[in-house]
């Protein structure tokens, strides 16, 4: 149960070299699901990234000597068990499943599910791995330092039968000292796949701000969009995607005879190409254009495929939120606070529902940034945006990119109890003041 003061302590800290971990034996989930232990520890360090242009800088990580810590690769119907340790980031740390709808407890938000695991101590995660799709990890305390720096993951749930793709490829995308970085390392990767299979490329955008991405090669299908399946859905080419900050797509492509690259706006300097065996994987020339903006149009995912849309009864709660930035001082200079409905962390009045309430919410951005607003705990189907009403494949999202201007429609289910974060994903909005709850009764 969660304490009226909304700060719930779970489990007890265990200092590092304590007690080993817990035996597999005494290991229940919330459900007492039977499954394989998938268990493993990370470790939170700092540490020096040598970046291409040989300069080095202060990196945080879970280990490994790149920027993103380990891929954890689990199948569907497994028991997950990370151990966290943090051996030296002083500000504490804490695993946050982004997208992943765990139980509350294991939500990993230091001051409402846990408090921040300090220097020397230990905190365990428990959640069974029953959603297939593509998530990602990273500390939940000084967040916007913390993910910076490099505290972030992927989590990936391969379903039952194992993934249909003979290439399946996690690729987060993130900036450290001024160098794009895709998966461990900057510059050109290259991976083999033969003529006429198909491949998966999970993408996120561990940015604050959005990204756009594509293939250049061959044409793609978005095959998942934040950890869920898109129904139908044809190829496209020459279109790019637009990726929110935290958010995720899943590429699908068959290789074809050439060699295919993956690309961001970020940078022209790091890509990932896919060739068929024998087949030159540096595109050459090609590989290092400027492309500072990638010049092929948006695909529209709220028109993208062709799903039956699900049935969610009448609305049994709703909430508004309204976005905006007020002038501040900030440290005695003038800023600005990110506020919802004019106010801001702590004080936002949270959305309050009762398990079992189908919710809307409407999300207004009446300010001049994007707020990419990511919701814990839950995914939100989106109705409308801007009196416009979604068509395509049913679009479940945990992080909606609401721009200026812009009116958003969603609907959430509130099956899953707790207190829950809401917040913008650019974590510097965040930290100051776009910051809120949804708390069941
Ligand atoms: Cu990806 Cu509350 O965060
Ligand atoms: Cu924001």
């Amino acid at each position: 149960t969660i304490a009226a003061s909304g700060l719930h302590l779970h489990g007890a800290s265990v200092p590092t070299g304590g007690a080993p971990a817990v035996p597999v034996t005494a290991l229940r989930t919330p459900d007492d699901a039977p499954g394989e232990l998938h268990a493993v520890e990370l470790t939170a360090a700092r540490h020096l990234v040598t970046l291409s242009s040989s300069e080095r800088v202060e990196a945080w990580g879970f280990g490994g000597d790149g920027v993103a810590g380990p891929e954890l690769r689990v199948t569907e119907g497994e028991l997950v068990e990370v151990s966290l340790v943090n051996r030296d980031i002083d500000d504490g740390v804490t695993l946050h499943w982004h997208g992943y709808d765990v139980p509350n407890g294991e939500d990993g938000v230091a001051g409402v599910t846990q408090d921040a695991v300090a220097p020397g101590e230990r905190f365990t995660y428990r959640f069974s791995a029953d959603e297939p799709g593509t998530y990602w990890y990273h500390t939940h305390q000084a967040a916007s330092e913390g993910v910076r720096r490099g505290l972030y993951g992927m989590l990936v749930v391969e379903p039952e039968g194992g993934v249909a793709e003979s290439l399946d490829l996690a690729l987060p995308v993130h900036r450290l000292g001024g160098e794009t970085v895709i998966g461990a390392t900057d510059g050109l990767q290259s991976f083999t796949a033969e003529e006429g299979e198909s491949v998966r490329l999970r993408v996120v955008n561990t940015e604050q701000t959005p990204i756009r991405v594509t293939l250049a090669g061959a044409p793609f299908r978005v095959a998942a969009v934040d950890g869920r399946d898109l129904a139908g859905g044809e190829a496209v080419e020459h279109r790019s995607v637009r990726l929110g900050a935290g958010a995720r797509a899943d590429l699908v492509f068959t290789m074809p005879a050439e060699a295919v690259r993956f690309e961001t706006d970020l940078s022209a300097a790091s890509v990932v190409v896919i060739a068929p065996p024998g087949v030159e994987t540096d595109t050459g020339e090609d590989a290092r254009l400027p492309r500072e903006v990638i010049e092929v149009p948006e695909l529209d995912l709220l028109a993208y495929g062709d799903g039956a849309r699900p049935e969610l009864g009448p609305f049994t709660a709703e909430a508004e939120l309204v976005l905006d930035r007020l002038p501040r001082f900030v440290g005695g200079a003038p800023g600005y606070a990110y506020a919802v409905n004019g106010a801001v962390f702590p004080h936002i009045a949270p959305i309050e529902v009762r398990e079992g309430d189908v919710v809307k919410i409407t999300i207004a951005n009446r300010g001049f940034d994007m707020h990419p607003m990511h919701v814990h705990g839950h995914h939100v189907l989106v109705l409308s945006r801007d009196g416009v009403a979604a068509t395509g494949a049913p679009l479940w999202l945990d992080t909606v990119d609401v721009r200026p201007g812009e009116v958003w429609e969603l609907a959430l289910v509130a099956d899953n109890p707790g207190i829950w974060m809401d917040h913008c994903h650019d974590l510097s909005h965040a930290a100051a003041g776009m910051m809120m709850t949804l708390a069941y009764e």
